[in-house]
């Protein structure tokens, strides 16, 4: 195994997109950011050097960071921010994790453009458990605001608001030709007649689910959140923020271009969305020569589902099985319910009217088990928990949620208002875990990414309407789950996870969707030490930023 070193400078850039420059938020100029690739096994040393003018952190998102929580990166939870001109070094090592990851900014909105793929090959000597691909390509598919994000989110933060929506989808970073001014920067990716090639799909987009296709060809998946699975093949990927899914394309098909195509799933009810495509072309090499006027070719369409086609949804999340041997917990310790969703806040007495454009006068908010998440801002919690800092979060977040209701509809008014705090849950190092994620439908249904950090977990069983322990138990696959940290939960429906806690440390579980962490919708876990050396976190870097 090698010990790979990088230096990550986060400084404004200009970056000319759909028309307009923008001074954007880049790591060392690139957008997207630099990609990563090392093999199982390796050490990865980032030095971040902050020369933006906004407090940043890095998170690599999926890494299971064994005792090493002080390099995960979300601010304020494992490390107070790195301030403009100060740099931090984030050390850890990768353990048993092969496929496509990803590293992002984790603060406020800064990683609409402070993103990249974090690519796991496996050992080396070891192979995967496919035919090796002749070429490999990362896709990340992203959202581009003609605006800086970070004023996006202030603005509708001051206003009590949902922000606005973004101006195109992006595949690196590119729009696509299907967008103005944007046909020079599209994304060409190559192929040859009778090659395979491992398509690494990220979805890094900030608020959005999205659908990914390329015209005539099929897409056989492989592997997801740096997990194998057994192949299947598909049409399309749905992939909610922070998800990742690995595919293999054939080379099968008449040599022209063909459009890689990225669109929306609406995953809220009424919720605006933008109905573009972003796209990227398939290029056979072979003929016709690009050089002799074959770029002039149009690309053959692709077809996509319809932005509200849940059926495909469902589908394609129910083909997901583990390819290795699972050691999901059948016997569980800490049976969790966790109620995910939206609610909307009076608005204070002071405020003035237009500081509370939410519907009715109100502020939009979320929770989960009707507790409003807040950030602290003196301390983060893993430096609280080890120094025994009193006072930063409290130990009392609900197992349960307040009062069981229909999660598919008619909700009391009395139950939209969340209370706000810093609440962690407790677990034993260890400890078998299960936790059901029900969406509750305040405001709207919606399907909410759910990642949680320092581990993987298990998908035992998902479905629609409210959660019955009894029926639904029945259901759950204890055989061959898909490992993942990421789950999409259906909207108007719930997800089930099981994790043995065995990863000492503070580990945020939030809501992908950028809008919603703001809004409250994240929980932590403390998962307190072991009893030996290798059960317990390390002790912090000397450079670990300070509040
Ligand atoms: Cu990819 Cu806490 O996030």
């Amino acid at each position: 195994a090698k010990v790979q070193e990088h230096e990550f400078v986060v400084q404004a850039t200009p970056v000319k997109r759909l028309c307009n420059t923008q001074m954007s938020i880049t790591v060392n100029g690139q957008f997207p950011g630099p990609t990563l690739e090392v093999n199982n096994g390796d050490t990865l040393v980032v030095k971040v050097t902050n020369k933006a003018r906004y407090n940043v952190t890095i998170h690599w998102h999926g890494i299971r960071q064994i005792r090493t929580g002080w390099a995960d990166g979300p601010e304020f939870v494992t490390q107070c921010p790195i301030r403009p001109g100060e740099s931090y070094t984030y050390r850890f090592t990768i353990q048993g994790q092969e496929g496509t990851l990803w590293w992002h900014a984790h603060s406020s909105w800064l990683r609409a453009t402070v993103y990249g793929a974090l690519i796991i090959h496996p050992k080396q000597g070891d192979s995967y458990p496919f035919t090796k691909p002749k070429r490999e390509t990362p896709i990340l598919l992203g959202e581009w605001w003609d605006a800086n994000p970070i004023d996006v989110i202030r603005q509708a933060t001051q206003t009590g608001a949902a922000p606005n929506i973004s101006d195109a989808y992006t595949i690196n970073g590119q729009p696509g030709d299907l967008y103005k001014c944007s046909s020079k920067g599209t994304t060409i990716v190559p192929i040859d007649s009778g090659e395979t090639n491992l398509i690494r799909v990220i979805n890094a987009a900030l608020n959005q689910p999205l659908f990914f296709t390329i015209a005539n060809h099929k897409l056989t998946v492989v592997g997801a959140d740096a997990s194998y699975v057994k192949p299947f093949t598909t049409n399309v990927l749905m992939l909610g923020p922070g998800q990742t899914t690995d595919v293999l394309i054939n080379g099968d098909q008449p040599p022209s271009r063909y459009y890689i195509a990225g669109r929306a799933y609406q995953s809220a009810q009424n919720a605006p969305f933008d109905n573009t495509t972003t796209t990227a072309i398939l290029e056979y090499k072979s003929s016709p020569c690009p050089a002799k006027g074959g770029a002039n070719i149009k690309p053959i369409a692709p077809t996509l589902p319809n932005y509200n086609d849940t059926n495909t949804v469902t589908s394609f999340s129910k083909s997901f099985r583990s390819l290795r041997e699972v050691e999901v917990p059948t016997e569980i310790d800490e049976d969790l319910f966790f109620t995910i969703g939206l609610g909307l806040n009076s608005c204070p007495s002071n405020f003035n009217a237009n500081q509370c454009q939410g519907p009715n006068g109100t502020r939009f908010t979320s929770s989960m088990n009707n507790v409003s998440f807040v950030l602290p801002s003196n301390f983060s919690i893993l430096q609280a928990h080890k120094l025994g800092v009193q006072g930063v979060f409290t130990t009392d977040f609900p197992a349960k949620p307040p009062v069981k209701f229909d999660y598919t509809g008619n909700v009391s008014r009395s139950l939209w208002q969340p209370i706000q705090g810093t609440k962690v849950t407790k677990l034993k190092f260890g400890s078998r875990v299960q936790i059901v994620l029900q969406d509750t439908s305040i405001v709207t249904p919606e399907n909410h990414p759910i990642h949680l950090h320092g581990y993987d977990f298990y998908i035992v069983a998902e479905g629609f309407g409210n959660f019955n322990p009894k029926k639904d138990a029945s259901k759950f696959n204890l055989v061959d789950p898909p490992m993942r940290n990421t789950v999409a939960v259906p909207a108007n429906g719930w997800a089930v996870i099981r994790f043995v806690a065995d990863n000492p440390g503070v580990w945020i579980m939030h809501c992908h969707l950028d809008v919603h962490i703001g809004w409250g919708l994240a929980t932590v876990f403390l998962v307190e030490d072991g009893e030996g050396l290798l059960e317990s976190i390390e002790s912090p870097p000397e450079d670990l930023p300070l509040c």
